[in-house]
Protein backbone atom coordinates (compact mmCIF):
# COMPACT_ATOMS: atom_id res chain seq x y z
CA UNK A 1 0.00 0.00 0.00
CA UNK A 2 1.24 3.43 -1.14
CA UNK A 3 1.56 6.04 1.97
CA UNK A 4 -0.68 8.04 2.71
CA UNK A 5 1.44 11.44 2.73
CA UNK A 6 3.25 10.35 -0.38
CA UNK A 7 -0.16 10.30 -2.27
CA UNK A 8 -1.13 13.40 -0.66
CA UNK A 9 2.37 14.90 -2.22
CA UNK A 10 1.46 13.72 -5.71
CA UNK A 11 -2.06 14.98 -6.02
CA UNK A 12 -1.34 18.50 -4.92
CA UNK A 13 1.19 18.27 -8.18
CA UNK A 14 -1.96 16.76 -9.79
CA UNK A 15 -4.86 17.72 -8.06
CA UNK A 16 -7.17 16.23 -10.80
CA UNK A 17 -5.56 12.79 -11.19
CA UNK A 18 -7.93 10.12 -10.83
CA UNK A 19 -5.76 7.09 -10.32
CA UNK A 20 -4.14 8.84 -7.23
CA UNK A 21 -7.34 9.93 -6.11
CA UNK A 22 -8.39 6.36 -5.92
CA UNK A 23 -5.08 4.71 -4.17
CA UNK A 24 -5.42 8.03 -1.95
CA UNK A 25 -8.79 7.05 -0.69
CA UNK A 26 -7.71 3.12 -1.10
CA UNK A 27 -4.96 3.69 1.45
CA UNK A 28 -7.11 5.61 3.97
CA UNK A 29 -10.07 3.36 3.90
CA UNK A 30 -7.36 0.87 4.84
CA UNK A 31 -6.39 2.91 7.35
CA UNK A 32 -9.62 3.10 8.95
CA UNK A 33 -9.68 6.62 7.98
CA UNK A 34 -13.25 6.42 6.86
CA UNK A 35 -14.26 10.47 6.63
CA UNK A 36 -11.03 10.85 4.85
CA UNK A 37 -11.61 8.04 2.32
CA UNK A 38 -15.25 9.13 1.66
CA UNK A 39 -13.81 12.48 0.83
CA UNK A 40 -11.56 11.51 -0.92
CA UNK A 41 -13.73 9.25 -2.92
CA UNK A 42 -16.80 12.06 -3.22
CA UNK A 43 -14.09 14.03 -5.15
CA UNK A 44 -13.12 11.52 -7.08
CA UNK A 45 -16.80 11.37 -8.05
CA UNK A 46 -17.46 15.14 -8.61
CA UNK A 47 -14.72 15.05 -11.25
CA UNK A 48 -15.66 11.31 -12.93
CA UNK A 49 -19.31 11.47 -11.89
CA UNK A 50 -20.42 8.01 -11.94
CA UNK A 51 -17.10 5.97 -11.27
CA UNK A 52 -17.41 2.98 -10.73
CA UNK A 53 -14.77 2.37 -8.52
CA UNK A 54 -15.40 4.83 -6.07
CA UNK A 55 -18.82 4.22 -6.40
CA UNK A 56 -18.21 0.66 -4.69
CA UNK A 57 -15.43 2.15 -2.21
CA UNK A 58 -18.42 4.47 -0.90
CA UNK A 59 -20.74 1.28 -0.57
CA UNK A 60 -17.50 -0.17 1.19
CA UNK A 61 -17.68 2.52 3.67
CA UNK A 62 -20.93 3.30 4.63
CA UNK A 63 -21.25 -0.74 5.77
CA UNK A 64 -18.11 -0.16 7.79
CA UNK A 65 -19.90 3.23 9.04
CA UNK A 66 -22.67 0.76 9.99
CA UNK A 67 -25.34 2.40 7.26
CA UNK A 68 -25.29 -1.07 5.62
CA UNK A 69 -29.05 -0.45 4.45
CA UNK A 70 -27.60 2.59 2.37
CA UNK A 71 -24.82 0.49 1.25
CA UNK A 72 -26.65 -2.38 -0.42
CA UNK A 73 -29.20 0.11 -2.19
CA UNK A 74 -26.27 2.11 -3.13
CA UNK A 75 -24.56 -1.22 -5.32
CA UNK A 76 -28.14 -2.12 -6.50
CA UNK A 77 -27.98 1.19 -8.26
CA UNK A 78 -24.25 0.57 -9.09
CA UNK A 79 -25.51 -2.92 -10.32
CA UNK A 80 -28.10 -1.22 -12.67
CA UNK A 81 -25.50 1.30 -14.01
CA UNK A 82 -22.37 -0.50 -14.38
CA UNK A 83 -23.58 -4.68 -14.45
CA UNK A 84 -20.23 -5.68 -15.96
CA UNK A 85 -18.49 -4.21 -13.05
CA UNK A 86 -17.10 -7.22 -11.35
CA UNK A 87 -16.02 -5.80 -8.13
CA UNK A 88 -19.05 -4.44 -6.86
CA UNK A 89 -20.57 -7.60 -7.14
CA UNK A 90 -17.91 -9.23 -4.80
CA UNK A 91 -18.85 -6.40 -2.43
CA UNK A 92 -22.40 -7.34 -2.85
CA UNK A 93 -21.64 -10.77 -2.37
CA UNK A 94 -20.08 -9.93 1.06
CA UNK A 95 -23.16 -7.90 2.04
CA UNK A 96 -25.67 -10.10 1.51
CA UNK A 97 -23.75 -12.91 3.31
CA UNK A 98 -23.68 -10.76 6.36
CA UNK A 99 -27.19 -10.25 5.58
CA UNK A 100 -27.51 -14.22 6.38
CA UNK A 101 -28.63 -14.54 2.48
CA UNK A 102 -26.34 -17.44 1.48
CA UNK A 103 -28.25 -18.36 -1.95
CA UNK A 104 -27.92 -14.13 -2.83
CA UNK A 105 -24.26 -14.38 -1.66
CA UNK A 106 -23.69 -17.32 -4.09
CA UNK A 107 -25.57 -15.47 -7.02
CA UNK A 108 -23.43 -12.54 -6.65
CA UNK A 109 -20.30 -13.90 -6.37
CA UNK A 110 -20.98 -16.31 -9.20
CA UNK A 111 -21.99 -13.48 -11.77
CA UNK A 112 -18.01 -11.85 -10.22
CA UNK A 113 -16.64 -14.40 -11.48
CA UNK A 114 -18.04 -15.23 -15.06
CA UNK A 115 -16.89 -11.50 -15.87
CA UNK A 116 -13.96 -11.38 -14.36
CA UNK A 117 -12.10 -14.83 -13.01
CA UNK A 118 -9.14 -13.35 -11.51
CA UNK A 119 -11.38 -11.97 -8.67
CA UNK A 120 -11.64 -15.88 -7.11
CA UNK A 121 -11.91 -15.63 -3.69
CA UNK A 122 -11.65 -19.24 -2.19
CA UNK A 123 -12.06 -17.90 1.54
CA UNK A 124 -15.23 -16.10 0.60
CA UNK A 125 -16.51 -19.22 -1.07
CA UNK A 126 -16.14 -21.29 2.00
CA UNK A 127 -17.97 -18.45 3.97
CA UNK A 128 -20.35 -19.15 1.56
CA UNK A 129 -20.41 -22.38 1.63
CA UNK A 130 -20.80 -22.60 5.08
CA UNK A 131 -23.61 -20.10 5.29
CA UNK A 132 -26.00 -22.61 3.43
CA UNK A 133 -25.24 -20.99 -0.04
CA UNK A 134 -23.75 -24.48 -1.35
CA UNK A 135 -26.53 -24.37 -4.64
CA UNK A 136 -27.90 -22.19 -7.11
CA UNK A 137 -30.72 -20.48 -5.45
CA UNK A 138 -34.07 -20.10 -7.89
CA UNK A 139 -35.37 -17.00 -8.85
CA UNK A 140 -33.71 -13.89 -9.64
CA UNK A 141 -30.78 -11.80 -8.41
CA UNK A 142 -30.19 -8.15 -7.12
CA UNK A 143 -29.60 -7.02 -10.68
CA UNK A 144 -31.82 -8.61 -12.19
CA UNK A 145 -34.67 -7.85 -10.07
CA UNK A 146 -33.68 -3.88 -10.25
CA UNK A 147 -33.31 -3.93 -13.92
CA UNK A 148 -36.45 -6.16 -14.59
CA UNK A 149 -38.54 -3.86 -16.68
CA UNK A 150 -41.63 -5.53 -17.12
CA UNK A 151 -43.06 -6.44 -14.04
CA UNK A 152 -46.55 -8.43 -13.07
CA UNK A 153 -48.40 -4.88 -12.21
CA UNK A 154 -51.37 -6.08 -10.53
CA UNK A 155 -50.92 -5.84 -7.20
CA UNK A 156 -49.89 -7.93 -4.08
CA UNK A 157 -51.34 -10.19 -1.04
CA UNK A 158 -53.58 -12.47 -2.18
CA UNK A 159 -51.20 -12.78 -5.59
CA UNK A 160 -48.59 -14.42 -3.43
CA UNK A 161 -50.89 -17.57 -1.88
CA UNK A 162 -49.03 -19.29 -4.85
CA UNK A 163 -46.96 -21.93 -3.32
CA UNK A 164 -44.23 -21.37 -5.81
CA UNK A 165 -42.09 -20.87 -3.22
CA UNK A 166 -43.16 -23.08 -0.88
CA UNK A 167 -39.73 -25.29 -0.76
CA UNK A 168 -37.52 -22.65 -0.82
CA UNK A 169 -34.96 -21.98 1.94
CA UNK A 170 -35.27 -18.59 1.52
CA UNK A 171 -38.71 -17.77 1.42
CA UNK A 172 -39.34 -16.85 5.25
CA UNK A 173 -41.11 -13.52 5.03
CA UNK A 174 -40.24 -12.41 8.39
CA UNK A 175 -36.67 -13.52 8.40
CA UNK A 176 -34.92 -11.75 10.79
CA UNK A 177 -37.34 -9.64 11.90
CA UNK A 178 -37.83 -9.12 15.65
CA UNK A 179 -39.25 -6.46 17.82
CA UNK A 180 -37.33 -5.29 20.47
CA UNK A 181 -39.12 -5.15 23.74
CA UNK A 182 -38.72 -3.34 26.72
CA UNK A 183 -36.86 -0.64 24.62
CA UNK A 184 -34.56 0.66 27.82
CA UNK A 185 -34.25 4.35 26.67
CA UNK A 186 -37.41 6.66 27.00
CA UNK A 187 -37.78 10.24 26.13
CA UNK A 188 -35.78 11.58 29.13
CA UNK A 189 -33.03 10.12 27.09
CA UNK A 190 -33.44 13.04 24.09
CA UNK A 191 -32.40 16.65 25.12
CA UNK A 192 -34.68 19.07 24.35
CA UNK A 193 -37.08 17.72 21.37
CA UNK A 194 -40.26 18.98 23.52
CA UNK A 195 -42.19 19.73 20.47
CA UNK A 196 -41.03 16.39 18.80
CA UNK A 197 -42.04 14.71 22.16
CA UNK A 198 -45.70 16.58 22.06
CA UNK A 199 -46.62 15.50 18.61
CA UNK A 200 -45.82 11.63 19.63
CA UNK A 201 -47.03 11.61 22.58
CA UNK A 202 -50.51 13.61 21.14
CA UNK A 203 -50.71 10.72 18.15
CA UNK A 204 -50.29 7.46 20.38
CA UNK A 205 -50.04 7.80 24.23
CA UNK A 206 -52.71 10.48 25.10
CA UNK A 207 -54.99 8.66 23.48
CA UNK A 208 -53.68 5.24 24.98
CA UNK A 209 -54.55 6.59 28.40
CA UNK A 210 -57.60 8.32 27.55
CA UNK A 211 -59.16 6.19 24.81
CA UNK A 212 -63.20 7.22 25.30
CA UNK A 213 -62.23 10.68 25.29
CA UNK A 214 -60.47 10.23 22.17
CA UNK A 215 -63.40 8.05 20.66
CA UNK A 216 -65.64 10.84 21.89
CA UNK A 217 -63.81 12.95 18.84
CA UNK A 218 -63.42 10.04 16.64
CA UNK A 219 -59.47 9.83 17.26
CA UNK A 220 -58.24 6.54 17.84
CA UNK A 221 -54.30 5.68 18.82
CA UNK A 222 -51.94 5.29 15.80
CA UNK A 223 -50.58 7.20 12.34
CA UNK A 224 -48.07 8.11 10.94
CA UNK A 225 -45.41 11.02 11.32
CA UNK A 226 -42.59 11.87 9.59
CA UNK A 227 -39.23 13.13 11.37
CA UNK A 228 -37.03 15.19 9.14
CA UNK A 229 -33.98 17.48 9.74
CA UNK A 230 -30.09 17.51 9.32
CA UNK A 231 -28.57 14.71 10.28
CA UNK A 232 -27.78 13.73 13.99
CA UNK A 233 -30.32 15.46 15.79
CA UNK A 234 -32.18 12.57 17.45
CA UNK A 235 -34.23 11.38 14.47
CA UNK A 236 -33.77 8.06 15.14
CA UNK A 237 -32.72 8.11 18.52
CA UNK A 238 -36.74 9.35 19.51
CA UNK A 239 -38.19 6.87 17.60
CA UNK A 240 -36.52 4.13 19.66
CA UNK A 241 -36.98 6.33 22.96
CA UNK A 242 -40.56 6.57 21.85
CA UNK A 243 -41.47 2.64 22.24
CA UNK A 244 -39.64 3.32 25.73
CA UNK A 245 -41.33 5.84 26.68
CA UNK A 246 -45.12 4.45 26.22
CA UNK A 247 -43.91 1.03 26.95
CA UNK A 248 -44.72 -0.11 23.11
CA UNK A 249 -43.08 -2.88 20.78
CA UNK A 250 -40.51 -1.33 18.48
CA UNK A 251 -39.37 -2.45 14.94
CA UNK A 252 -36.76 -0.64 13.32
CA UNK A 253 -37.12 -1.59 9.55
CA UNK A 254 -33.96 -2.01 7.67
CA UNK A 255 -34.46 -0.98 4.08
CA UNK A 256 -32.90 -4.27 3.23
CA UNK A 257 -35.07 -5.94 5.34
CA UNK A 258 -37.57 -4.98 2.71
CA UNK A 259 -35.89 -5.25 -0.77
CA UNK A 260 -35.88 -8.62 -1.23
CA UNK A 261 -34.07 -9.66 -4.05
CA UNK A 262 -36.47 -12.06 -5.25
CA UNK A 263 -39.49 -10.38 -7.14
CA UNK A 264 -42.85 -9.58 -6.00
CA UNK A 265 -41.49 -11.15 -2.18
CA UNK A 266 -40.82 -7.12 -0.69
CA UNK A 267 -44.17 -6.47 -1.11
CA UNK A 268 -45.00 -9.28 0.76
CA UNK A 269 -42.73 -8.80 3.32
CA UNK A 270 -43.86 -5.12 3.75
CA UNK A 271 -47.40 -6.48 4.25
CA UNK A 272 -46.41 -9.17 6.64
CA UNK A 273 -44.54 -6.37 8.58
CA UNK A 274 -47.35 -4.24 9.29
CA UNK A 275 -49.79 -7.53 9.52
CA UNK A 276 -46.79 -8.15 12.88
CA UNK A 277 -47.05 -4.50 14.24
CA UNK A 278 -50.77 -4.86 14.20
CA UNK A 279 -50.87 -8.17 16.08
CA UNK A 280 -48.25 -6.73 18.72
CA UNK A 281 -50.10 -3.47 18.84
CA UNK A 282 -49.38 -1.19 21.08
CA UNK A 283 -46.41 -1.14 18.47
CA UNK A 284 -43.68 1.21 17.01
CA UNK A 285 -42.89 0.66 13.34
CA UNK A 286 -39.82 2.49 12.68
CA UNK A 287 -38.88 3.76 8.72
CA UNK A 288 -35.45 5.07 8.86
CA UNK A 289 -33.84 6.42 5.81
CA UNK A 290 -37.60 6.37 4.82
CA UNK A 291 -36.79 8.35 1.30
CA UNK A 292 -34.95 5.75 -0.05
CA UNK A 293 -37.74 3.71 0.06
CA UNK A 294 -40.54 6.12 -0.89
CA UNK A 295 -38.72 7.81 -3.77
CA UNK A 296 -40.73 10.04 -5.88
CA UNK A 297 -42.40 7.40 -8.10
CA UNK A 298 -40.95 9.21 -11.25
CA UNK A 299 -37.69 8.25 -10.08
CA UNK A 300 -38.13 4.58 -9.78
CA UNK A 301 -36.48 2.53 -12.10
CA UNK A 302 -38.07 -0.12 -11.87
CA UNK A 303 -41.95 -1.26 -11.41
CA UNK A 304 -41.00 -3.33 -8.82
CA UNK A 305 -40.12 -0.17 -6.85
CA UNK A 306 -43.49 1.25 -8.22
CA UNK A 307 -45.53 -1.50 -6.19
CA UNK A 308 -43.56 -1.53 -3.35
CA UNK A 309 -44.76 1.94 -3.10
CA UNK A 310 -48.21 1.31 -3.70
CA UNK A 311 -47.99 -1.49 -1.11
CA UNK A 312 -46.44 1.07 1.57
CA UNK A 313 -49.38 3.44 0.89
CA UNK A 314 -52.17 0.71 1.18
CA UNK A 315 -50.74 -0.43 4.45
CA UNK A 316 -50.16 2.77 6.21
CA UNK A 317 -53.56 3.56 4.27
CA UNK A 318 -55.59 4.31 7.51
CA UNK A 319 -58.82 4.49 5.48
CA UNK A 320 -58.10 0.73 4.09
CA UNK A 321 -55.98 -0.57 7.14
CA UNK A 322 -56.28 -1.15 10.23
CA UNK A 323 -53.88 0.27 12.13
CA UNK A 324 -55.50 0.77 15.86
CA UNK A 325 -52.19 1.47 18.01
CA UNK A 326 -49.65 0.97 15.47
CA UNK A 327 -47.32 4.46 15.22
CA UNK A 328 -45.64 4.43 12.20
CA UNK A 329 -42.65 6.42 12.51
CA UNK A 330 -40.50 7.24 9.51
CA UNK A 331 -37.08 9.62 9.67
CA UNK A 332 -35.37 10.93 6.55
CA UNK A 333 -32.71 13.90 5.78
CA UNK A 334 -34.52 14.43 2.37
CA UNK A 335 -38.36 14.97 3.02
CA UNK A 336 -38.14 16.75 -0.77
CA UNK A 337 -37.37 13.28 -1.97
CA UNK A 338 -40.44 11.63 -1.11
CA UNK A 339 -43.17 11.29 -3.01
CA UNK A 340 -46.19 13.60 -1.97
CA UNK A 341 -48.48 10.92 -1.67
CA UNK A 342 -47.39 9.51 1.25
CA UNK A 343 -47.83 13.05 2.95
CA UNK A 344 -51.75 12.68 1.87
CA UNK A 345 -54.60 12.44 5.11
CA UNK A 346 -54.44 9.25 7.02
CA UNK A 347 -50.61 8.50 5.94
CA UNK A 348 -47.97 10.26 7.15
CA UNK A 349 -50.08 12.87 7.97
CA UNK A 350 -47.61 14.85 10.91
CA UNK A 351 -44.20 16.18 9.02
CA UNK A 352 -42.49 16.95 12.34
CA UNK A 353 -39.13 19.07 11.42
CA UNK A 354 -36.73 17.99 14.28
CA UNK A 355 -34.22 21.13 14.25
CA UNK A 356 -30.77 21.48 15.87
CA UNK A 357 -31.28 21.70 19.22
CA UNK A 358 -31.07 25.14 20.78
CA UNK A 359 -28.93 26.39 24.32
CA UNK A 360 -31.42 24.31 26.53
CA UNK A 361 -31.46 21.61 24.35
CA UNK A 362 -28.05 21.65 23.83
CA UNK A 363 -27.02 21.69 27.63
CA UNK A 364 -29.52 18.75 28.55
CA UNK A 365 -27.72 16.93 25.82
CA UNK A 366 -24.50 17.31 27.91
CA UNK A 367 -25.94 16.45 30.70
CA UNK A 368 -27.40 13.09 28.99
CA UNK A 369 -24.16 12.11 27.33
CA UNK A 370 -21.48 13.03 30.66
CA UNK A 371 -24.46 11.09 32.89
CA UNK A 372 -22.13 8.17 34.45
CA UNK A 373 -18.72 9.34 33.26
CA UNK A 374 -16.07 11.16 35.42
CA UNK A 375 -15.81 14.45 34.07
CA UNK A 376 -14.77 17.56 36.63
CA UNK A 377 -16.11 20.66 36.97
CA UNK A 378 -18.74 20.40 34.12
CA UNK A 379 -20.80 23.22 33.41
CA UNK A 380 -23.17 22.12 30.53
CA UNK A 381 -24.36 25.74 29.93
CA UNK A 382 -21.28 27.33 29.74
CA UNK A 383 -19.93 24.58 27.24
CA UNK A 384 -23.58 24.70 25.28
CA UNK A 385 -22.81 28.30 24.69
CA UNK A 386 -19.91 27.66 23.00
CA UNK A 387 -21.78 24.85 20.45
CA UNK A 388 -24.03 26.74 18.08
CA UNK A 389 -24.59 25.11 14.95
CA UNK A 390 -23.49 21.74 17.04
CA UNK A 391 -25.91 18.66 16.89
CA UNK A 392 -26.59 15.81 19.06
CA UNK A 393 -24.09 13.88 17.79
CA UNK A 394 -21.57 16.25 17.02
CA UNK A 395 -21.50 17.02 20.80
CA UNK A 396 -21.30 13.11 21.28
CA UNK A 397 -18.23 13.45 19.18
CA UNK A 398 -16.22 16.17 20.96
CA UNK A 399 -17.38 14.18 24.40
CA UNK A 400 -15.70 11.10 22.95
CA UNK A 401 -12.85 12.77 21.77
CA UNK A 402 -12.42 14.24 25.33
CA UNK A 403 -12.92 10.60 26.79
CA UNK A 404 -10.07 8.96 24.58
CA UNK A 405 -7.42 12.04 25.40
CA UNK A 406 -8.45 11.07 29.45
CA UNK A 407 -8.10 7.43 28.64
CA UNK A 408 -4.82 7.78 27.51
CA UNK A 409 -3.71 9.60 30.35
CA UNK A 410 -5.39 6.84 32.50
CA UNK A 411 -3.76 3.86 31.27
CA UNK A 412 -0.43 5.78 31.59
CA UNK A 413 -0.64 6.37 35.10
CA UNK A 414 -3.10 3.09 36.04
CA UNK A 415 -5.83 5.87 37.76
CA UNK A 416 -8.76 7.23 36.81
CA UNK A 417 -8.14 10.98 35.05
CA UNK A 418 -11.39 12.67 35.06
CA UNK A 419 -12.51 14.71 31.86
CA UNK A 420 -12.46 18.50 32.65
CA UNK A 421 -14.39 21.25 30.89
CA UNK A 422 -11.03 22.71 29.47
CA UNK A 423 -10.50 19.15 27.62
CA UNK A 424 -14.16 19.26 26.07
CA UNK A 425 -13.77 22.96 25.31
CA UNK A 426 -10.37 21.94 23.30
CA UNK A 427 -12.45 18.97 22.05
CA UNK A 428 -14.97 21.32 20.63
CA UNK A 429 -12.45 23.36 18.76
CA UNK A 430 -11.63 19.99 16.65
CA UNK A 431 -15.05 19.26 15.90
CA UNK A 432 -17.04 21.04 12.72
CA UNK A 433 -20.82 21.87 13.53
CA UNK A 434 -22.67 19.78 11.02
CA UNK A 435 -25.88 20.33 10.98
CA UNK A 436 -24.81 24.36 8.53
CA UNK A 437 -24.40 22.62 5.42
CA UNK A 438 -28.16 20.58 5.78
CA UNK A 439 -29.52 24.13 5.94
CA UNK A 440 -28.23 25.36 2.63
CA UNK A 441 -29.77 22.75 0.60
CA UNK A 442 -32.84 22.77 2.84
CA UNK A 443 -33.43 26.24 2.39
CA UNK A 444 -33.68 26.20 -1.53
CA UNK A 445 -36.54 23.81 -1.16
CA UNK A 446 -38.04 25.80 1.72
CA UNK A 447 -38.27 28.43 -0.67
CA UNK A 448 -38.63 27.32 -4.02
CA UNK A 449 -40.65 24.12 -3.46
CA UNK A 450 -42.49 24.62 -0.63
CA UNK A 451 -46.06 23.19 -1.25
CA UNK A 452 -48.79 23.11 1.39
CA UNK A 453 -46.31 25.16 3.48
CA UNK A 454 -44.40 21.69 4.74
CA UNK A 455 -41.24 23.40 5.17
CA UNK A 456 -42.39 26.70 6.90
CA UNK A 457 -41.07 25.31 9.97
CA UNK A 458 -37.16 25.18 8.07
CA UNK A 459 -37.75 28.90 7.10
CA UNK A 460 -38.66 30.12 10.55
CA UNK A 461 -35.55 28.33 11.92
CA UNK A 462 -33.56 30.45 9.13
CA UNK A 463 -35.28 33.44 10.29
CA UNK A 464 -36.69 34.15 7.01
CA UNK A 465 -40.10 36.29 6.25
CA UNK A 466 -42.35 35.10 4.13
N1 LIG B 1 -31.57 15.22 21.50
C1 LIG B 1 -30.59 14.38 21.79
N2 LIG B 1 -30.38 13.97 23.05
C2 LIG B 1 -29.37 13.14 23.36
N3 LIG B 1 -28.51 12.63 22.46
C3 LIG B 1 -28.66 12.99 21.18
C4 LIG B 1 -29.70 13.88 20.77
N4 LIG B 1 -29.62 14.05 19.44
C5 LIG B 1 -28.60 13.28 19.02
N5 LIG B 1 -28.00 12.65 20.06
C6 LIG B 1 -26.82 11.77 19.99
O1 LIG B 1 -26.42 11.69 18.64
C7 LIG B 1 -26.57 10.36 18.14
C8 LIG B 1 -27.11 10.40 16.74
O2 LIG B 1 -28.46 10.82 16.75
P1 LIG B 1 -29.55 10.15 15.80
O3 LIG B 1 -28.99 8.92 15.19
O4 LIG B 1 -30.82 10.02 16.53
O5 LIG B 1 -29.65 11.29 14.70
P2 LIG B 1 -30.54 11.30 13.39
O6 LIG B 1 -31.30 12.58 13.42
O7 LIG B 1 -31.31 10.04 13.28
O8 LIG B 1 -29.43 11.40 12.29
P3 LIG B 1 -29.44 10.86 10.79
O9 LIG B 1 -30.30 11.81 10.01
O10 LIG B 1 -27.99 10.96 10.41
O11 LIG B 1 -29.96 9.47 10.81
C9 LIG B 1 -27.50 9.68 19.13
O12 LIG B 1 -27.25 8.30 19.19
C10 LIG B 1 -27.17 10.38 20.44
O13 LIG B 1 -26.01 9.82 21.00
MG1 LIG C 1 -31.12 8.43 11.95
Amino acid sequence: MADISSLKEALSASPDNLPLLLLLGQAYLEDLQLSEAKETFERALSLHPGNPVARTQIAQILDLEGKSSEAILRLDQLAVDHPEFAPAWILRSKFALNEGEASVARDCYERAISIDATLADPELLKRIREAGGGSRGRGRTAASHLSQEAVNDDGYGSDFEDDDFESDPFEEVTDGLEFEENSEIDFDHAGGMESVKEDIRMKILYPMENPELFEAYGKKAGGGVLLYGPPGCGKTLISRATAGEIDAKFLNVGLHQILDMWIGKSEEKLHEIFEMARKNAPSVLFFDEVDALAADRKDMRSSAGRTLINQFLSELDRDSAKNDGVLVLGATNAPWHLDSAFLRPGRFDRLVFVPPPDLEARAEIIRIVADGKPIGGLDPLALAKRLEGFSGADIKAIFDQAIEASLGKAMKTGKIVPITQKQLLKSAKGVQPSTKKWFESARNYALYANQSGFYDPILKYLGIEK
